[in-house]
């Protein structure tokens, strides 16, 4: 018998996520990690550009999966990477960074105003000066993060076909507004609703210390187009990762903490609304979290041990009312000014993403 021809990476074999039907009327697009898609696109379209080659330096600052996906395509293709990373980074993907050759420098002090964010940005801006042939990758502001995503869009037309409802969490705002814009190309109708966590600043919120981590953002990164959204919500870590264990209790979906936010609010919307079809995205497994979101102690010991997700969230009318617990806004295609009323201008991630300064966060 003839072998079937097999002519892919695990980086191209890994880019679109597995469906799974969760209910009669809702449906899961379960990514091992989200971000080679955008990783990949970003880099295929900096490769066809002559922008990079093998032994080319590329350099990033994420402490997440942005950051592994990067990884992963820089050990296949010989590039060498440098990822600038805090304190907050878990030990487990350190190792796995540096295994895949790439070369990871965490910042140790905060800088005296903006902290670890800042600080990031500052020794990014130290190696930009002496790698100056570098490619920056930029995923907050490169609108080619956004532009990945029609694969995935495809594919969710291709098996699904029409869809009422898209759910997906907001960090860099790529994989919501980029899946969102291509399906909306074909059905208008198509409502989305986005997923952010108390404390970030990327729907209104004043920025402060956030447990919840792959989500949300401190400063407003420029791929996040507010006016696609119908709804807003925010889920806080503590009931995020309750919904993480029941996603995997429930569904044996072994994913994330920003996949059990996802849910939770995919899980009310499809209850609520029987006639339509509700899809989530859930960007990444779970094997990072076994020692936090699938250990009860450290759930206990963090004081984020939940014994029962909300059953549904409370309305707001402006994100300042909403608290540290499920929170919905209804958005309704509106811009941020028209929401916020221009009272609350957060930092921008950069001015221009190819002179700002460099981008931040996850
Ligand atoms: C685990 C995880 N979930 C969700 C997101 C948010 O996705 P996006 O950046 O496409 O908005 C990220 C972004 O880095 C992530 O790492």
């Amino acid at each position: 018998m003839k072998n079937r021809e097999v002519d892919q990476t695990i980086t191209d074999a890994l880019a679109l996520p597995r469906l799974v039907r969760l209910s009669e009327n809702l449906f899961a697009a379960s990514f091992v990690l989200m971000k080679l898609l955008p990783a990949r696109f970003i880099l295929d379209r900096a490769r066809d550009a002559a922008l990079i080659g093998r032994g080319s330096t590329i350099i990033e600052t994420t402490s997440g999966t942005f950051g592994l996906a990067l990884a992963m395509i820089s050990a296949l293709r010989g590039y060498n990477l440098i990822l600038v990373s805090d304190p907050a980074i878990d030990d487990a993907l350190k190792r796995r960074l540096e295994d895949l050759g790439c070369r990871v420098e965490i910042v140790r002090e905060p800088a005296p105003v903006g902290g670890y964010q800042r600080a990031r940005l500052n020794r990014m801006a130290e190696l930009q000066a002496e790698f100056p042939d570098h490619f920056w990758p930029s995923q907050y502001d490169n609108p080619h993060n956004p532009g990945a995503y029609a694969p995935l869009a495809e594919l969710l037309l291709e098996a699904i076909g029409h869809i009422d409802v898209l759910v997906g969490t907001v960090g860099s705002g790529g994989s919501m507004c980029g899946t969102g814009e291509y399906l909306r190309t074909v059905h208008p109708d198509l409502k989305l609703f986005g997923v952010d966590t108390p404390g970030s600043v990327l729907f209104g919120q004043p920025d402060r210390k956030r447990m919840l981590r792959g989500l949300g953002n401190s400063l407003m990164p420029q791929n996040l187009d507010h006016s696609v959204f119908d709804e807003v919500h925010w889920v806080a870590a503590a009931e995020a990762f309750r919904a993480t264990r029941l996603l995997h209790q429930r569904h044996a979906l072994f994913q994330g903490g920003t996949s059990g936010a996802a849910y939770m609010v995919g899980d009310w919307c499809a209850r609520r609304n029987p006639d339509e079809k509700v899809v989530l995205i859930l960007p990444d497994e779970g094997y990072r979290y076994q020692d936090t979101i699938y250990d009860d102690e450290w759930l206990h010991s963090q004081d984020l041990w939940l014994p029962d997700p909300p059953r549904e969230p409370h309305l707001v009318d402006h994100p300042h009312e909403a608290g540290d617990r499920w929170t919905r806004l209804q958005w309704e295609r509106r811009s941020y000014e028209q929401v916020i009323g221009g009272s609350f201008i957060p930092a921008q991630q950069s001015s221009s993403f190819l002179a700002g300064s460099p981008s931040a966060g996850d």
